[in-house]
């Protein structure tokens, strides 16, 4: 058969919808969130009533990455990165195409039996009617009364976050077991799994909770692209499909172990190299680090590391490389950057694999002696590893958990804590002696960030914010959103008021709070969905507030002075400032 994604597209596109590409996996508008989660998330501003440049019927393939899942990989159907198939009305059609098309694509091009399926809709609630129409239509589709469930909230209404678009939905389900299917559908069997979700987009839910009619109705479209896969090939274990086969084949050969009995292991590394690969080859440049998405990425390939230790490859070998490969070539003709860049991916990978492996033995050994001579892992050993070993928390309580033992992980965080207080304040002891360490130049750019990021909101406007930045010992770099190249007159606005108030003198502090309550403050927030509950939230005089874990200055003439070597494009609606303090 086609590959799935083709048929698709070429589906919808006969029904008068434009392909659109699959934005990149670090949403470029969107700094509320790490990832891309939904398909429809890029396309949040046209929902709302904006005019998407390619019309009112759009159809893609949507990278998306769902980190909630990523303790779940290992058995047969989670993943951290999915691809999502979709397709919208913005203010074109509703309920009755909407129906009919997923209705015919899934019966008529995947040729999926009728007797097969199964749909829920809204039952409706004091604000929103009983979903008749959709129901009407499905049956007038053939699909019989007892295999449409009306739901509540929880099952048939959908959102992408607590404000924004928002409506009910019909979900489509699939009857994946060779049992007898039951005339009537039963939500809490498992045997039925859902496939499709069609949301009737009309509402806008505001910040208050008060739902409003959108400008237009729209119709957004779900469907996870390994999970159809699988249900058209008749596979419960998504790994099995043609999505995965070449994957998990490449890690039998290199490991000589079969998939049967080493499912766990090679479903990880299959999926945490892939991952890694689509968020390394993203246009944002990601790298692995201690922090955001780079952190991610480090977890990723160093969970992927230890589990090829476990199934006896040598880490020290090319192995990683050849899956990345395997991929890449999976890849490449359906996401450019994939193909453009494939060597910067493989030289990130091999680059944390010879770093990880480094630590990795000892790291591991460590751990053993720990946990003969105690029944929990305190705060102190934990942060032990992390910091000399390179052992990610995650991977500790992972490794303690197989143990069936405990890891203080407040414990940790309290040390982790403290050892960043320690290195700011030995970096601003050093800096008194005129001693420039690593820690202390880092800490002034880390709080150079921040007053950037206000400068370009009051130059270029409001809704200007950070999408990534990067430090060294000579230099910052800070992208942030802004559709033109800055003028002279712009960049000469905004080194002038950076050097402003840092002449100024402004007091940076630090302050606890809800991560609710820094978000009502109007606090910046990169990457809110990482965020524990309780942030810091670092104040510069009135200038700037944002939620950040540090370290920074604490008065802001220690910065010097800052000044633009360069500013460039970085990605589509993404400028880079490099900059430096002198
Ligand atoms: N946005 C909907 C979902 O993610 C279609 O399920």
């Amino acid at each position: 058969m086609k590959n799935l994604k083709d048929l698709y597209i070429n589906y919808f596109v006969s029904k008068g919808h434009t392909k659109i590409p699959s934005a990149p996996i670090v949403p470029e508008n969107d700094p509320s969130v790490l990832f891309n989660t939904a398909g429809m998330q890029p396309l949040i501003p046209y929902l709302m009533g904006q005019t998407h440049p390619s019309g009112t019927r759009l159809c893609d393939y949507q990278k998306c990455v769902r980190l909630t899942d990523l303790e779940e990989v290992g058995d047969k159907t989670h993943h951290t990165f999915f691809e999502m198939l979709g397709n919208w009305s913005l203010g074109d059609y509703f309920k009755k195409e909407s129906i009919a098309f997923s209705f015919e694509f899934l019966t008529s091009i995947l040729n999926i039996p009728l007797e097969r399926l199964a749909v829920t809709v809204f039952e409706g609630n004091d604000q929103i009617p009983r979903d008749e129409e959709s129901a009407n239509l499905w049956n007038m589709h053939g699909i019989p009364k007892e295999r449409i469930a009306y739901l509540g909230v929880e099952d048939n209404f959908w959102a992408a976050g607590e404000t924004g678009p928002c409506g009910s939905d019909t979900e489509i389900f699939y009857w994946r077991s060779d049992d007898e299917i039951p005339e009537k559908f039963d939500k809490e069997d498992d045997r039925w799994v859902e496939i499709w979700n069609n949301v009737f987009m009309e509402f806008n839910r505001e910040a208050d909770g008060t739902i409003k009619m959108l400008p237009k109705k729209n119709v957004d479209t779900g469907m996870g692209y390994e999970r159809i896969v699988a249900v058209v090939e008749g596979v419960t274990d998504n790994y099995a499909s043609s999505v995965w086969i070449p994957v998990i084949k490449k890690i039998e050969e290199i490991s000589s172990l079969p998939y049967k009995g080493n499912e766990k292991a090679m479903r990880i590394i299959a999926d945490h190299i892939r991952t890694s690969v689509f968020i390394a080859a993203d246009p944002a440049g990601i790298v692995p680090s201690n922090t955001d998405q780079g952190y991610i990425l480090r977890r990723l390939i160093r969970r992927a590391i230890r589990y090829a230790k476990q199934l006896g490859i040598d880490i020290n070998s090319n192995w990683e490389q050849e899956i990345a490969k395997e991929i890449i070539s999976l890849y490449q003709n359906y996401y450019l950057e994939i193909k453009e860049n494939a060597n910067n991916v493989l030289k990130i990978l091999v680059d944390e694999k010879n770093k990880f492996n480094r630590t990795l033995e000892k790291g591991l050994k460590e751990f053993e002696k720990i946990v003969t001579k105690t029944n929990e892992i305190d705060g102190l050993n934990a942060f032990h590893l992390y910091d000399t070993y390179g052992f990610p928390i995650e991977l500790t309580i992972e490794l303690a958990t197989e143990r069936k033992m405990k890891v203080d992980e407040e414990g940790f965080k309290k040390h982790f804590l403290d050892h960043q207080e320690k290195s700011r304040t030995a970096s601003a002891g050093k800096f008194k002696g005129g001693l420039a360490g690593d820690g202390e130049i880092e800490t002034k750019y880390h709080t150079a960030t921040h007053l950037l990021n206000a400068a370009l909101k009051i130059v270029i406007g409001p809704d200007t914010h950070q999408k990534g930045s990067n430090i060294t010992v000579d230099r910052m770099r800070f992208d942030f959103n802004c559709d033109h190249k800055l003028t002279e007159e712009e960049k000469e606005k905004v080194e002038n008021l950076v050097n402003q108030w840092i002449k100024e003198d402004l007091t940076v502090t630090k302050e606890e709070m809800s991560k609710q309550k820094a978000l009502e403050l109007g606090a910046e927030a990169m990457f809110i969905e990482k965020y524990p509950d309780i942030v810091n939230v670092y104040f510069i005089g009135n200038i700037s507030k944002e939620i950040c874990g540090g370290p920074h200055v604490t008065k802001t003439s220690e910065l010097g002075h800052f000044k633009i070597k360069k500013e460039e494009a970085s990605s589509a609606g993404v400028r880079r400032i490099k900059a430096i303090l002198d």
